[in-house]
């Protein structure tokens, strides 16, 4: 029996109705809110294609920790621009880097406060590729796996609360979790980016992390744009390896690879709302071409009806306001 005896509108016909009736619900507890670190002591360097972000020195990353604590973000994740860079990466071998700094700073003035950091080599080479470059031009995935372990272990024993590897390479993910392992930290978890595609909407946070590679591209370790099928490779292999989250980035123009993914996999689906995501919507709303609060909004829950858990977004402070206004 059609209409008139069904009416869809009849549920949609109040604000108080639609709530009721809503399937997908936004929670301030599912967003992941990105940190940049700098060296030096109160910087706040305004990242010019990111409105609202800056890159921040320690001192500064543990006021803005405190601070989107409060507005009740319950995770961050640091990234970080060390000024040396090298073939090597030595800077994120270094105890007391910026990311080691930071995480005990902000463990120890937010205990309640989830720090992640992002496992990668890119903003630490000369070359700013994911992992080691041969003389051939190739990045070789086995030796750049033995140095992402070792960048994990040391983010590990300064405490952070998980690693979160964004490389690409393939095994990382079991070499960080035997070598977590073997020195004491079988209980910090591993957040995988395991399907990471090789995106145009990574170019503001290239910025952000002064991460853009020196030659080439991310296209020999980053996926495809136009497979889903394999991105459920990744994910099982990730899990198999001992992934106990697995990440899907970037996140709206991949929605169908985070419903396939939460189909696929018990462990937690969190999904990345990249610089470019953000940047489009700031860039439009600013211009007034578009309501930046309602396109946050529309595009999160178009992320959590697709399946993602947890959300990684610049806008995680701000939509914690807005969920309370
Ligand atoms: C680095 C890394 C990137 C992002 C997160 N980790 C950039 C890249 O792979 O080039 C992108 C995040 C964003 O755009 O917000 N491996």
């Amino acid at each position: 029996m059609g209409f008139p005896t069904q009416r869809p509108r009849r549920l949609r016909q109040s604000e108080h109705w639609r709530r009721l009736v809503r399937e997908t619900r936004l929670a301030a507890e599912a967003f992941i809110y990105p940190l940049f670190l700098v060296p030096g002591q109160r910087v706040r360097q305004p990242v010019e294609s990111m409105p609202g972000v800056s890159q921040l020195s320690v001192d500064q990353s543990v006021e803005e920790a405190k601070r989107v604590a409060a507005l009740g973000v319950s995770a961050v994740i640091l990234f970080s621009a060390p000024a040396q860079k090298d073939a090597r990466a030595s800077a994120f071998l270094d105890p007391n880097g910026l990311v080691p700094l930071a995480v005990r700073a902000i463990k120890a003035a937010c205990p309640e406060l989830i720090v992640w950091s992002d496992v990668c080599l890119c903003s630490a080479t000369d070359h700013g590729h994911c992992g080691h470059v041969l003389a051939s031009g190739v990045i070789d995935n086995d030796s750049s796996v033995e140095t992402l372990a070792q960048v994990a272990l040391n983010h590990a024993r300064a405490g952070v609360d998980a690693v979160a590897p964004s490389d690409m390479m393939d095994g990382r993910v079991q070499a960080i979790r035997q070598l977590l392992d073997r020195n004491g930290h079988a209980d910090t978890p591993i957040v995988s980016y395991a399907a990471k595609y090789a995106s145009a909407f990574y170019g503001p946070f290239r910025e952000a992390a002064d991460s853009a590679p020196a030659f080439g591209d991310r296209r020999s370790y980053q996926m495809d744009p136009a497979n889903v099928r394999e991105a459920l490779r990744e994910v099982r292999l990730d899990v198999e390896e001992g992934a106990d989250l697995v990440m899907i980035k970037p996140a709206g123009p991949y929605l169908d690879v985070i419903r396939a993914v939460r189909e696929a996999v018990e462990v937690p689906v969190v999904a990345y709302q990249v610089s470019g995501e953000y940047s489009l919507i700031k860039a439009a709303g600013e211009r007034g071409w578009i309501d930046e609060r309602a396109a946050a909004f529309e595009t999160l829950t178009g992320i959590r009806r697709a399946g993602a858990d947890l959300i990684i977004t610049y806008f995680a402070p701000d939509m914690c306001q807005w969920l309370k206004s």
